[in-house]
């Protein structure tokens, strides 16, 4: 949903997990570099969300946030174009997460998917916290703050951009009601019939006070089957569930960031906790050496021993990296032993040295002027706060802590 004639805002946070390797350039930054260019962006350090996890670790917070913040701008991120900034430093955030807090049901938070999946992935943590419950709260804060329409995510963040939706529509629901709807409401479930309007009422119910989701939908069904209310009424009907009223913060979509898994140095998944990454500012040299190193296909002993790409973690960086001539020749070269492994991955690390250039490049630069990585954050926290205080006007008006 947008609000027709204003620019689409897009918002999205990374948590700072430090230096960021190949498969946070393909997966997001790449991403993000593009959307700067067609939308008002607000991309920021979400360390707040880190320490969910990661309360006892507050060192390493710091550098891993300008280390991240580096890798950001080493990609082209721009702060010319889009607003970087830390969420911890926009207090706003959360004051927002606390007055959400106070209306979203906690069956809404003990089933996303991540609230138990986490719970299991990272067992040596206590993660049976207020606080990491609360985790969807907070990146719901962080989204609805700049009344965005689009957030570019991975696919385990979707269940997060969903609550997101249920709590704007839940806040508009309570907050955003003009006058005399109601009673129109009212008169429109009563023209229903008896059966019907008790059924909607049980039903809406169901969803505003357990923000039930299936309810709606019977709610919407048995709307449909109603023959004799007017298109208005039903209209009227459709709203009265969710809100219908003013919309004081904009629900967003999620925008699935379309990109190919970036395998690691092993085959699996690239990901520092496996510790099979490529780091976005290793050098040419370590990238040379990691690449030979790599494992291939096993049946390739020696030099001669034809192979099988399928069966090579080689061959899926070649599929993410490689132009259609090249990956032919690695097909017919591997599966005749035409080619060696050796050969096959300096074709690899050519095109990878290539695309890392102007990024090391950029990151030398900022690494070599903190003041200036400083100053961009700064001026991005400034300007998040603004916006953000903004918002906060309002939501405060409408819970009424806007005293006067
Ligand atoms: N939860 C996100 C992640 O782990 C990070 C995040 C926090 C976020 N707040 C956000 C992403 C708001 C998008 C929008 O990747
Ligand atoms: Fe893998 Fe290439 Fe060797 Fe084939 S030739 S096994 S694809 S590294």
């Amino acid at each position: 949903m947008s609000v027709p004639g204003q620019q689409m805002r897009v918002v999205s946070g990374m948590r700072p997990t430090g230096r960021l390797h190949l498969g946070h350039y393909h997966g997001v930054l790449k991403n993000w570099v593009k959307l700067q260019q067609e939308y008002e962006c607000f991309f920021f350090v979400a360390d707040w969300h880190a320490l969910t996890t990661h309360y006892d670790d507050p060192k390493s917070l710091n550098e891993h946030v300008w280390d991240m913040v580096i890798d950001w701008l080493a990609c082209g991120v721009d702060p010319g174009r889009a607003t970087l900034f830390i969420q911890s430093q926009v207090p706003q955030h959360a004051e927002l997460n606390l007055l959400l807090s106070m209306i979203t049901p906690l069956s809404w938070l003990e089933r996303v998917p991540s609230y138990k999946d986490q719970q299991e992935k990272l067992k040596e943590r206590e993660l049976a916290t207020h606080g990491f419950l609360g985790y969807p709260v907070l990146q719901a804060a962080d989204i609805l703050m700049y009344q965005a329409s689009m957030v570019p995510v991975g696919e385990d963040q979707v269940p997060h951009i969903e609550l997101t939706r249920e709590i704007a529509r839940r806040f508009n629901y309570l907050y955003g009601r003009e006058e005399g709807y109601e009673e129109k409401a009212e008169r429109a479930i009563q023209k229903m019939g008896k059966k019907a309007a008790r059924l909607y009422r049980q039903l809406r119910t169901a969803y505003t006070e357990q923000g039930d989701s299936e309810a709606i939908e019977r709610a919407h069904a048995l709307l449909d089957a109603q023959h004799n209310i007017t298109l208005g009424d039903r209209e009227r009907l459709y709203g009265y569930l969710e809100g219908g009223g003013r919309i004081i913060l904009q629900e967003p979509d999620a925008r699935l960031t379309q990109s190919p898994k970036l395998p690691g140095l092993d085959g699996q998944k690239m990901s520092k906790s496996y510790g099979n990454a490529i780091a976005l500012r290793d050098d040419p040299d370590r990238v040379t050496k990691a690449l030979r190193a790599m494992p291939t296909d096993p049946a390739r002993v020696r030099r001669n021993d034809p192979g099988n790409p399928e069966k090579c973690p080689v061959w899926q960086l070649h599929e993410v990296y490689s132009l259609p001539n090249t990956k032919a020749w690695v097909i017919e070269g591997c599966t005749t032993a035409g080619i060696g492994c050796l050969d096959c991955k300096q074709s690899l690390i050519e095109v990878i040295i290539a695309e890392q250039h102007e990024n090391h490049r950029r990151a030398k630069e900022y690494s070599a002027d903190p003041t200036l990585v400083r100053n961009i954050i700064a001026d991005g926290c400034e300007r998040a706060r603004e916006v953000a205080e903004d918002t906060m006007e309002e939501v405060r008006h409408c819970v009424g802590t806007d005293y006067y």
